[in-house]
């Protein structure tokens, strides 16, 4: 698509509303569209109220979290990136090879060092993170922090059950033991509870149902 027809589909919706879309090309108007976003999340008990800023969707391994961002991603005007992607780009290794040779503790500062960067540099998207993510200091000041809740036998029998489960396991060094892997699903229950702004329940739902769910209770 060219750059004029992108420009007509893309501001069109946010013209009626008097708005600017940031993924226009024309670069007035993203920075316009950024300048109307505020960093800033109301966070009241059992209400989240966004003016708008990032989407971090968090949980453990495997419920979705990747698909959900590029699905959301695809409904609307936001980028969706990926915590593991930048992290193995920014080593150029992947993050098996990581743990392999400079392992989980240096896995773990480059978390760190992405969540520093999101907080400073990153608005306005939404941010798929590994399962581990839930370790960063600063993970609330990222922006509003979805918890795709499921529960361990659901998420062991999604990814055995995978066509593609050789490669799914393989490329998750915390997974290689079904015993091992639901001791940390046990041991990081309560820090997801705790940190989630939104908790929304994935288990056996579809991408679809979970996207249409989540932008009602966002409100965007
Ligand atoms: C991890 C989860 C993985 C990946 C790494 C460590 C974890 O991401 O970051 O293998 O500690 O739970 P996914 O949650 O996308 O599998």
């Amino acid at each position: 698509m060219d750059g004029e027809k992108i420009k007509k589909k893309c501001c069109k919706k946010f013209k009626e509303k008097g708005e600017f879309c940031r993924k226009c090309p024309v670069s007035a108007h993203k920075n316009q569209a950024n300048r109307i976003a505020p960093k800033s999340i109301e966070r009241e008990k059992g209400h989240v109220k966004i003016e708008s800023n990032n989407i971090l969707l968090f949980g453990f391994m495997s419920v979705g979290k990747g698909k959900l961002a590029r699905e959301l991603a695809g409904r609307t005007d936001y980028f969706a990136i990926d915590t593991d992607d930048l992290i193995e780009s920014f080593e150029n290794m992947t993050i098996k090879n990581i743990f392999n040779d400079e392992g989980e503790a240096h896995f773990r500062n480059l978390e760190q060092k992405v969540a520093d960067w999101l907080e400073h540099c990153v608005e306005n998207t939404i941010i798929s993170t590994g399962g581990g993510f839930i370790g960063v200091e600063n993970l609330n000041d990222i922006g509003c922090v979805v918890y795709l809740q499921s529960d361990f036998d659901t998420i062991s029998e999604k990814i055995m059950g995978h066509p593609k489960a050789k490669k799914k396991i393989k490329k998750r060094p915390l997974f290689q033991s079904t015993d091992k892997t639901r001791k940390l699903f046990e041991s990081r229950l309560p820090l997801y509870e705790a940190k989630a702004d939104i908790t929304m329940n994935v288990a056996g739902k579809s991408t679809n149902d979970i996207a249409d769910e989540l932008l009602r209770r966002l409100e965007i």
